[in-house]
């Protein structure tokens, strides 16, 4: 409800196009608009790539429902949260995060640089661009974000202030029904495979596995040591000739640095299983992009840890840091494979696979999810 007490107006075309021209920090970038779209992904909320003969912006508006799912209630709050990320990452962010020109808390809706030619890198991977480089750039757009958002630069009061401002609590548990409660509880959307069936219902009856993922719904919950991304996964990162952008940040909050990082390989290894099962070439460079991203992010963090504010982080602790950060991470991607096989939105590289492939790739995700949850093991991950 606004102001009013009426329901919020969904953005059409018309409306996108007229609000850009209506308000002075928008219109001089695009001119006399002249196309308004809707992107081809996304589901949550009113997206809109509004061009001009100047330029173009994106407007984002999150309505207090989900877009397609219009009964499916859901705080509008999400759009300050992705705003606040977008402008407290841009500092660091050496362009990674488009540029955030102008947020409306009335209305719930953002406006950002509009990103032209490039793609969702969960498509450039399935047609096996398999940007290394990129895979690269995330690993150090996270370290940065982990140094910059934590105690490693904040002092106790900065900290509790940053992380009270950034509170997402409606997000977070969406985020924790999809991730660790849906996909063992017998929900109607958990569709997949018959010959899957055995291996998601063992999975279920596992009690060191459920055990794991408890522990990681509480990590999740509690470990707010940073500002996070929240659902950094391979459909929130688009990629260019040469470049990266990371976005829909409506799910950041004062989270665990593990969780990005743990997600990100997630999708970094559906991709290089789904390419392997497919036999196409790119599978083994894919194979390679969680160590690249890892290696990256160990790099960038030891490289800002001179910069560090409290000389208890010693110079030996950055290394039990990142063991710390890299164990959890392992489990976490294991956690988000799994749910990514059994439940709600699901991996659409798995989804596009032939039904004569499909089966024995989400059996050999679900085997690689419970070594990761329980053991914190498997060979893809880094040691
Ligand atoms: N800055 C941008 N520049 C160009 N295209 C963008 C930009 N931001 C978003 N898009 C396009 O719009 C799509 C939807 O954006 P976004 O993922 O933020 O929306 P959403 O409603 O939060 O989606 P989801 O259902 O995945 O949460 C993206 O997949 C991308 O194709
Ligand atoms: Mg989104």
């Amino acid at each position: 409800m606004n102001a009013a007490g009426a329901s919020p107006r969904p953005f059409d075309a018309a409306a996108a196009g007229a609000y850009v021209s209506a308000h002075p920090q928008l219109a001089p970038r695009v001119g006399a608009v002249e196309t308004v779209e809707r992107p081809d992904e996304g589901n949550i909320n009113e997206v809109y790539l509004v061009r001009g003969e100047r330029g173009g912006v994106v407007l984002k508006q999150g309505l207090p429902w989900v877009r397609i799912l219009r009964d499916w209630p859901l705080s509008a709050e999400r759009t300050a949260r992705e705003a606040h990320l977008m402008a407290t990452w841009e500092p660091f962010g050496e362009g990674l995060v488009p540029e955030l020109i102008h947020y409306d808390a009335e209305r719930h809706v953002l406006a950002m640089e509009l990103v032209e030619d490039h793609l969702i890198y969960r498509d450039a991977l399935a047609a096996g661009d398999v940007h290394a480089d990129g895979a690269a750039a995330l690993g150090r757009l996270l370290a940065r974000a982990a140094f910059h958002t934590s105690s490693f630069r904040l002092g106790p009061e900065e900290l509790a202030a940053a992380a009270a401002g950034a509170a997402n609590a409606a997000m977070h548990e969406l985020m924790e029904q999809v991730v660790y409660e849906q996909p063992y509880a017998g929900d109607p959307r958990n569709v997949y495979d018959e010959e899957v069936a055995p291996t998601v219902a063992a999975l279920a009856r596992d009690r060191a596995y459920r055990s794991g993922i408890a522990a990681l719904k509480i990590a999740h919950r509690t470990r707010g040591e940073a500002l996070v991304h929240g659902d950094l996964h391979t459909g929130s990162v688009m990629v260019g000739p040469g470049s990266v952008r990371v976005i829909d940040a409506e799910f950041a909050r004062y989270g665990p640095v593990a969780w990005d990082v743990g997600e990100l390989w997630a999708h970094e290894r559906i991709a290089a299983v789904c390419l392997a099962a497919r036999r196409e070439p790119a599978a083994e460079a894919a194979g390679s992009l969680v160590a690249t991203t890892w290696e990256a992010f160990g790099a960038q963090l030891r490289e800002l840890w001179p910069e560090r504010r409290d000389p208890t982080f010693t110079a030996e602790f950055v290394d039990d840091w990142l063991e710390d950060v890299r164990a959890l991470a392992v489990r976490f991607a294991g956690a988000e494979i799994a749910r990514r096989v059994i439940g709600i939105g699901k991996a659409d590289e798995v989804e596009a696979l032939s039904s004569a492939l499909r089966p024995a790739v989400a059996a050999q995700l679900l085997d690689e999810a419970h070594a990761a949850v329980c053991r914190g093991e498997g060979g893809a991950w880094p040691g």
